[in-house]
């Protein structure tokens, strides 16, 4: 390939285009990968997954001292303190230690890192930094980036009208944080702050929170998150800001139309979802229009309409979450390399690291329903709850369910739902089960460790054939 630079060119070091980049130059491509920031690994290393789980971790250790949960199982810690440099300066190490960690596999792969955005010049060049670069293919990992709010303006630096990043670097923790959207981030973050105490109203414009996931697993957490100390104002909608000094007064109303209030705020996070990110890359030059919602569609290979151009992770149609992000990056380096690359889109998990985490693969049980429905068939549901698990009693962790639901016919599993504490890490079995086609039966029929919480999957599909033991 003497006629271009590289084989493949990466625009983008996130986990889609950092695992891209690597993938490819594994498989003996000559690769590159184009980043303007000035670390690699994306929103996820730098400003997603990673500081908000150091955040998350320390938050969490701080409220189990703090509340007594040590102390009920006989930790005396005396008084408990703060430290919050010291939990950001831990942060800050993750992030370094995990985007240094990327730089490392690149030069071990001998990826070549471009460091500068990239403007497409023609469908096989970019510009990077000034300097042009030609690929035989270009994969746009360029990501996502905030979905701002109208009226209501982020200043990350003042630290009172936040955005996640905003809301991932305070300085102090807020009397009165108020998060508009009740989704993940709101979830998550929210959750940060309350625990190192905030006192943390969520704003939500639809009827319940976590948007997308099963409908009793959204009531649940909202009794949850309530029972925790979160106020949340369900169908109500912010329509403006104003700060004072160090002070934010939001205007709310019903979502539905109506009498307007105001709520005042010493912080404020804006976390109403993410967009794709196209800004500066010129896909006007060669002729790439991004969809209705700012996507970039691709067929099933990852493949754009424009001949050596492809595309993945948040930027294109999907959930946008890192391990997707991954996945494809994987199966586009395969694709370009000649192999057949797959990403299952039917069976991404998808968790919140709040406590209890909330987990979901496959369909919710609504979802599930109405495709029954149209094809004139039916589904089971099987339900266990974690306080009838032994582990999860041992534990003190009594909140949340199981909830398998399977095709009645077939008893192929459709969809697995969880609220437990280790929500998160009880999915992978779940994702496992449906990428292999499992029935319930054949969980039920699985041999789990106990004690565990992962008994809790068994027995909820014991209960889709109405079964369970401890129940
Ligand atoms: P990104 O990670 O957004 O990376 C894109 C990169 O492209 C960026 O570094 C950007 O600088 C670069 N770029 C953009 N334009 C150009 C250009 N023209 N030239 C060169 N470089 C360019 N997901 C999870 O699965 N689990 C989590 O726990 C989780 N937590 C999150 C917490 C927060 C607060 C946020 C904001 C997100 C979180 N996510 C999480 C989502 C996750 O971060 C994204 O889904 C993931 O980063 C998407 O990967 P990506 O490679 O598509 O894009
Ligand atoms: P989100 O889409 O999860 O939630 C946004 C919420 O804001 C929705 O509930 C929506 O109804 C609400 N909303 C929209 N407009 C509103 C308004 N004007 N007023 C009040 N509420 C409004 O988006 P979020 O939380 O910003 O996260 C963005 C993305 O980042 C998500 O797609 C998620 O997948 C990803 N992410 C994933 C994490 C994980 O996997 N654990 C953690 C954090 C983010």
């Amino acid at each position: 390939m003497a006629d271009y630079d590289y084989d493949v060119l990466v625009i983008g070091a996130g986990p889609g285009g950092y695992v891209a980049a690597i993938r490819a130059a594994q498989l003996g491509l000559k690769t590159a990968c184009a980043e303007g920031r000035e670390t690699l690994g994306g929103t996820c290393l730098n400003v997603g997954c990673i500081p908000s789980k150091a955040l998350l971790h320390g938050s969490e250790l701080f409220e189990e001292a703090h509340d007594g949960t040590l102390a009920k199982f006989g930790v005396k810690t005396g008084k408990v303190e703060l430290d919050l440099p010291v939990l950001q300066g831990e942060k800050a190490l993750a992030v370094k230690e995990l985007t240094q960690g990327v730089e490392f596999l690149f030069k071990k792969n001998k990826v070549d890192w471009l460091k500068g955005y990239a403007k497409f010049t023609g469908p096989h060049a970019v510009e990077v930094a000034g300097k042009p670069v030609t690929a035989k293919h270009i994969v746009i990992a360029t990501g996502s980036s905030v979905m701002p709010l109208a009226g209501v303006a982020v200043d990350n630096g003042a630290g009172i009208i936040v955005d996640s990043t905003g809301a991932l670097a305070l300085t102090r923790v807020p009397q009165h944080l108020v998060v508009i959207g009740g989704g993940v981030i709101g979830l998550e973050l929210g959750s940060v702050w309350r625990r190192l105490g905030a006192k943390v109203t969520v704003v939500e414009f639809m009827d319940q929170l976590l948007p997308g996931m099963d409908g009793e697993v959204r009531k649940e957490a909202a009794k949850i998150f309530k029972k925790q100390g979160m106020e949340l104002r369900l169908s109500t909608k912010v329509t403006g800001a104003s700060v004072k000094g160090k002070k934010a007064t939001l205007t709310l109303e019903p979502a539905a139309g109506g009498t307007a209030e105001t709520l005042d705020a010493d912080c404020v996070l804006v976390a109403i979802g993410r967009r794709a990110h196209t800004e500066g890359l010129g896909l006007d030059v060669i002729g790439l229009a991004p969809n209705a919602r700012g996507q970039i569609e691709t067929d099933h290979d990852f493949r754009t309409p424009i001949d050596g151009v492809w595309a993945i992770g948040d930027v294109i149609p999907g959930p946008m979450l890192a391990h997707k992000a991954e996945d494809e990056g994987i199966a586009v380096a395969e694709n370009i390399a000649g192999l057949t690359g797959i990403v299952n889109h039917d069976v991404i998990p998808g968790v919140v690291y709040t406590t209890p985490e909330i987990a979901g693969v496959g369909l919710t049980e609504e979802a599930a329903r109405e495709k029954a429905k149209e094809s004139g068939g039916d589904i089971k549901v099987g339900k266990f709850p974690m306080l009838a698990n032994s582990r999860a009693k041992t534990n003190r962790e009594p909140d949340g369910f199981v909830k398998i639901i399977a095709d009645a016919k077939t008893d192929r599993v459709l969809g697995i739902w969880a609220i437990a504490t280790l929500a998160g890490t009880m999915i992978a079995e779940a994702a496992l089960a449906m990428e292999f086609g499992a029935t319930s039966e054949d969980i039920a029929y699985t041999c789990h460790a106990h004690p565990t919480h992962s008994e809790a999957i068994k027995e909820a599909a014991m209960a889709v054939r109405g079964k369970p033991i401890h129940m």
